[in-house]
């Protein structure tokens, strides 16, 4: 979201709003070992809350990244290098791990969309996929399942062909950078289906998190009083609440019924502009000026990536509901009271 503040730079002046998240703990859960999980991107945004919540449930994590953190020395995480680009993996990190959770990849909205950029964005994905999975066909290893980050993005902008409940995992990818990107991505890691593994894939709406992302930059002009509406508002915003993705990794992990790909949205996405006001009444009670950002700014400030604010995307989550989910948010309001409780 690095370009959008910039966009609101132009009107506001930068501020941050970050705090803890919280998570349920099942405290019968601490001391079992349920095994040991390998996430890649480990340190990211997703990486860090899911860090948390695997580990609180018993799990070990290893977390597979490009620099090690440093001053880490909780005794259930260990960091372990890896290098894309020089095809470096750490195979003695790879040959402990019981499961894989691939989140690695360049943010997509963090930088312009230049073609060197858009370059990184896919590569950094796919060649990331192709490195863990050539390690794992030339090096014995127990790995059982591998759970990768996919994106809402691969849909594309909303259809009228698309019923009112949204787009449904059948539905072929867009024919965009974004669609393309995701087909590339899931098509890189579904090759280790092929190897024995099972591979499922969570299409990832916009994550709600306090500790980065998305609302903390709809966050930023609040606390000057502004509720910044993107565009007309109108585009949908298919979300989901950092604790009920985290959620769904874990259940990823566990449950062998689960292949493939899932949505991973709650099941009510709603408008920019309802979600932006309803954070707003949450956030400011009565004291906030809606303000649309019009469509041209973000364009001329975005570039090509502004797509990523403007763009209508309503995706179903039923079938990850069929297969026994159950959402702890599945309302926007329930979503942003519990994040700005904290
Ligand atoms: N957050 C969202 O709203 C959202 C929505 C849809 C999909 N997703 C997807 O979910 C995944 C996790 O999201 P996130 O928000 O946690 O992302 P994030 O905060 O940007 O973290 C991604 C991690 O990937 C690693 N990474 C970055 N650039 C890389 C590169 N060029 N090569 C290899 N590794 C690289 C970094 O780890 P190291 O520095 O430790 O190597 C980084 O911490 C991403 O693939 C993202 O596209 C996220």
């Amino acid at each position: 979201m690095f370009c959008f503040t910039q966009c609101m730079q132009l009107i506001l002046l930068n501020n941050s709003c970050v705090t803890n998240l919280h998570y349920i703990v099942n405290k019968e859960s601490q001391n079992k070992n349920m095994g040991t999980v390998i996430i890649t991107g480990g340190t990211g945004l997703v990486g860090k809350a899911l860090t948390k919540l695997l580990i609180e449930k018993g799990w070990q994590v290893i977390v597979l990244t490009r620099k090690i953190p440093a001053g880490s020395n909780h005794p259930k995480i260990t960091y372990a290098l890896w290098n894309v680009k020089e095809k470096t993996i750490d195979i003695a990190a790879l040959q402990k791990a019981d499961y894989i959770i691939h989140l690695a990849g360049a943010g997509v909205v963090d930088k312009r969309w230049s073609n060197e950029y858009k370059k990184e964005i896919r590569d950094s994905r796919t060649q990331s996929s192709a490195l863990i999975i050539d390690a794992l066909k030339k090096n014995d290893n127990k790995v059982k399942t591998i759970v990768s980050a996919s994106a809402t993005g691969w849909y594309g902008a909303d259809m009228e062909s698309v019923t009112a409940k949204g787009f449904i995992e059948s539905a072929p990818p867009a024919p965009d950078f974004l669609g393309e990107t995701c087909r590339l991505w899931e098509e890189s890691i579904d090759a280790a289906v092929a190897i024995g593994k099972r591979v499922v894939k969570l299409r990832t709406g916009i994550v709600l998190s306090n500790e980065g992302g998305a609302l903390a930059e709809f966050k930023k002009p609040l606390r000057f009083g502004i509720a910044s509406i993107l565009g007309n508002g109108k585009q949908m915003v298919s979300w989901i609440h950092i604790d009920d993705l985290c959620r769904m990794y874990a259940e990823a992990l566990q449950n062998p019924a689960l292949n493939g790909a899932y949505n991973a949205i709650a099941p009510n996405p709603v408008s920019n502009k309802i979600l932006t006001l309803e954070l707003a009444k949450i956030a400011r009670g009565k004291f906030f000026i809606p303000m649309h950002v019009p469509a041209f700014v973000l364009k001329i400030m975005l570039g090509e990536s502004s797509i990523e604010v403007l763009k209508s995307c309503t995706a179903s989550c039923e079938k990850i509901r069929q297969a026994g989910f159950t959402f702890l948010y599945p309302s926007i309001e329930a979503a942003l009271l519990q994040l700005c409780k904290h």
